[in-house]
């Protein structure tokens, strides 16, 4: 079998897999009903739980999906009919937890707040304060992947705690990377999925939740199917089965991912990622580009980049002449600046940052960008 070429992945996720973690997907067919299957999907859940909490009083939940499947199964499971989720929207993955909960007429308020500056936690305060409903939830993303802001879990957590509201956290784009400790942060639902800093493969999202929640909250008339977190908690409890076909191969880009993560450490892979970061934002800042969020609230993964003040550029031209190299960017996803993404994540280290700077400059310099002085 021919090995397929490196290429780098400067996206938020999916990301640059080992290739460890590709091989691992080339296994032995199997049924995922068979006990042996039920065995890993068992330790997998529980390795999953221990990076962010423990099993004692934590569990996670799997699904076949992308990572929208988790933050979806959490609104939809867990704010009841008469329940009110306060969602915290400072970027398009908290706009996302707002059009979820319009599609399940859920009971929700929102918190606006700019996309590139740290949340007003008095204003924040103060909206639960006067709320005339009881909030029984708040939903915030850790890590705003639009711009690479990071939300501040523990003053939030400690919010919630003082007005005993569930906190729900979209950690997709912190998970693996950004050390997370459930209990001491009060979080009582997570979501999370396999293709950002876990550097596995994409299609399995999951929740790691309170199991006390999971075995009480149980509504009688659920408002989805699917992604039902409580019956897909029952029936894998009791069976060690999810519902439906879990993506079995790349189960088994999971178990080996979660195997290099233990090889590796959080803080580690945290730390190999920062130096990338650092390496980018020298070389960006060398070459006259100014990036959105300061560094203070920066999460040093994901950098969202004004675009080249130049004649003749276009995002798409960039992408092409950089993916054609073997580098992929994204685009930007702000309506009020015209922006660019890169993610530092993935198996990379600082020098394929070094790499795609040297690429980045040789196509500023052929569009004859040239720093503002
Ligand atoms: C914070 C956050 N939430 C949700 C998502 C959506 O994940 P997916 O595209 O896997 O559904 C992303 C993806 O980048 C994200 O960064």
């Amino acid at each position: 079998m021919k090995l397929a070429g490196r290429k780098i992945l400067l996206t938020p996720g999916p990301a640059t897999t080992t290739y460890g973690v590709k091989l691992a997907q080339v296994v032995p067919d199997i049924c995922p009903r068979e006990k042996e299957f039920g065995r890993l999907l068992k330790s997998v859940c529980t390795e999953l739980t221990r990076i962010v909490s423990d099993s004692e009083k934590y569990t996670t939940i799997l699904f076949g999906g992308s990572g929208t499947a988790a933050v979806e199964s959490i609104l939809s499971s867990v704010v009841e009919r008469d329940g009110l989720v306060l969602i915290v929207n400072n970027g398009a993955y908290g706009k996302r937890m707002c059009e979820i909960a319009e599609a399940y007429g859920l009971g929700h308020l929102v918190f606006h707040s700019p996309a590139h500056s740290a949340l007003d936690l008095t204003a924040l305060e103060s909206l639960l304060d006067k709320s005339r409903r009881k909030i029984t939830h708040m939903a915030v993303v850790h890590h705003e992947t639009t711009t690479g802001l990071l939300n501040d879990i523990d003053a939030i957590g400690a919010l919630c705690l003082k007005y005993g509201i569930h906190l729900i956290v979209d950690a997709i784009s912190s998970f693996a990377a950004i050390p997370i400790d459930m209990r001491k942060m009060n979080i009582h639902y997570l979501a999370a999925s396999s293709n950002k800093n876990l550097q596995a493969m994409a299609g399995i999202s999951f929740v790691v939740a309170e199991t006390e929640l999971l075995e009480k909250n149980n509504p009688s008339k659920p408002k989805n199917y699917y992604l039902d977190l409580h019956a897909q908690y029952r029936f894998f409890s009791e069976t060690y089965q999810t519902r439906f076909t879990p993506p079995v191969q790349t189960l088994y880009a999971l178990i080996q991912a979660i195997e290099e993560l233990k090889e590796e450490g959080v803080d580690q892979r945290y730390a190999r990622y920062k130096k990338c970061w650092e390496t980018l934002i020298a070389g960006i800042t060398r070459l006259g580009l100014k990036y959105i969020a300061s560094d203070n609230l920066h999460s040093k993964l994901v950098t969202s980049i004004f675009e080249p003040n130049v004649e003749g550029y276009s995002f798409k031209e960039m992408h092409d002449y950089l993916h054609s190299r073997g580098y992929t960017i994204y685009p930007g996803k702000l309506d009020e600046f015209k922006t660019f993404r890169i993610a530092n994540i993935g198996d990379i280290t600082f020098k394929d940052i070094e790499s795609f700077l040297m690429l980045l400059e040789t196509y500023l310099n052929r569009k004859g960008f040239v720093k503002d002085v």
